[in-house]
């Protein structure tokens, strides 16, 4: 008979020893919990707008290309309105050809870039908390993840100072998420120069993942690309992501911004990994980009009334929560005051008898300990159904 036992480890050491992302993992969990209210993963109830659905259908009977591959770097026409719209963005006007890259979403491009960056042991600093599957893509590529934490007592800001006992000879690079997921928080422009001017000096790459710019509401002149800053270019990988603000996250697309010589060596990674971006939804980038934007403003205003809507009903729970008000993105990462063993317990134990999947805190770093995260990208009914549910539990504060 054959030994299946050692069959089922064939699975490499690498990919064993990384976890599934929590996200997924309280969704999966959710999805198998009747009725349970989800307040755990970043997906905005929003459908991609007609203008865009619309436009591609169109396209699917015009264009007899539409079913093949595109180049690796993406279709040229998409790369040129890329170009024009990060120069509207950031001021920075980078080549098509040089630069530009079109990816399947920030997942895919992170996972391409880090490929391409880390030699097994070397650092990449990420912001404790951070996006938790950022933490799993360092470890994928043998790379190992040093905690920078955020300013809790400060709303959860950068604490710069710190930053100088973190890098070493090993730091290959940086992850900034701003506005922050999970934590909310908006970034200072003077605090982002600083991080500017240490990967300047000590020779590290800067990566921005933007899923979330085009939230901020009330506080968009406070929210700062660093990609505008002209010579940190050569510091500096920014990759853009549809899925958030133009709702077309099964669509799987974004775009890489980068120097020549990165963009060159990513290429042949993303080539392997995957030939190309789906055609079809380069060319819906291209009619996102190319139509009116006003559906960012709806987006962005029903965001905020949810935002007021979570914030009011967390008021209403602050003997279970105490949390920072969330500046943009659409998350809210509270601290939780009530018994527990440790944030995952909380969550599970949250599903199970009250049917609210929140996302534990631990998954985004050692400082997400003890805390949740709260996505309210979803309906204001799920919000408040969520809260009742908590607050039938735990009684009113
Ligand atoms: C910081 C961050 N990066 C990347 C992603 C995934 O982006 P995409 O759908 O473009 O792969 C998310 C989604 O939640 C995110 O929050």
């Amino acid at each position: 008979m054959p030994d299946h036992s050692k069959i089922s480890n064939l699975a490499s050491d690498r990919v064993r020893s990384i976890r599934m992302s929590a996200i997924k993992e309280m969704a999966i969990l959710s999805a198998s919990t009747k009725d349970a209210a989800s307040l755990a993963w970043g997906l905005p109830s929003f459908q991609t707008p007609e203008y865009i659905r619309q436009g591609v259908v169109e396209r699917l009977g015009l264009d007899e290309d539409i079913g093949k591959y595109a180049l690796p770097d993406g279709l040229k026409e998409f790369r040129q309105r890329v170009v024009q719209r990060h120069q509207e963005e950031t001021g920075v006007l980078v080549e098509a050809d040089d630069h530009v890259m079109i990816t399947a979403g920030n997942m895919q491009g992170m996972s391409i870039l880090l490929r391409t960056l880390i030699n097994p042991g070397d650092e990449v600093i990420l912001t404790d908390p951070c996006f938790s599957s950022h933490i799993q893509q360092v470890r994928l590529n043998e790379g190992v993840p040093v905690y920078w934490p955020l300013d809790e007592a400060h709303e959860w800001c950068l604490d710069v100072d710190r930053l100088p006992e973190l890098i070493t000879e090993r730091t290959r690079a940086l992850i900034i998420v701003t506005p922050s997921n999970p934590t909310g928080k908006i970034f200072s422009e003077q605090k982002l120069r600083r991080i500017g001017e240490f990967a300047r000096q000590h020779g590290f790459m800067i990566i921005i993942d933007d899923p979330y710019s085009l939230f901020t509401y009330e506080n968009r002149k406070r929210f700062f690309n660093l990609a505008s800053v002209e010579n940190l270019f050569d510091h500096m990988v920014y990759l853009y992501s549809f899925s958030k603000a133009y709702a077309m996250s099964g669509w799987r697309l974004g775009y890489m911004i980068a120097p020549a010589w990165i963009k060159q060596q990513v290429i042949k990674v993303h080539d392997l990994n995957l030939i190309c971006a789906p055609r079809i939804a380069q060319v819906a980038g291209l009619v996102a980009l190319s139509g009116d934007q006003h559906h960012l403003s709806v987006f962005e205003s029903e965001l905020a009334k949810r935002r007021a809507l979570i914030c009011d009903r967390l008021d209403g729970l602050s003997h279970v929560f105490e949390y920072h008000r969330p500046e943009g993105a659409y998350f809210v990462f509270p601290r939780i005051q009530v018994d527990h063993e440790d944030a995952y317990e909380f969550c599970l134990r949250m599903l199970d008898q009250v049917r609210v999947t929140l996302t534990p805190g631990s998954a985004f770093g050692p400082s997400g300990e003890h805390h949740v995260r709260m996505a309210y990208c979803v309906s204001e009914q799920t919000i408040n159904l969520a809260f009742d549910r908590m607050e039938e539990h735990f009684g009113k504060a």
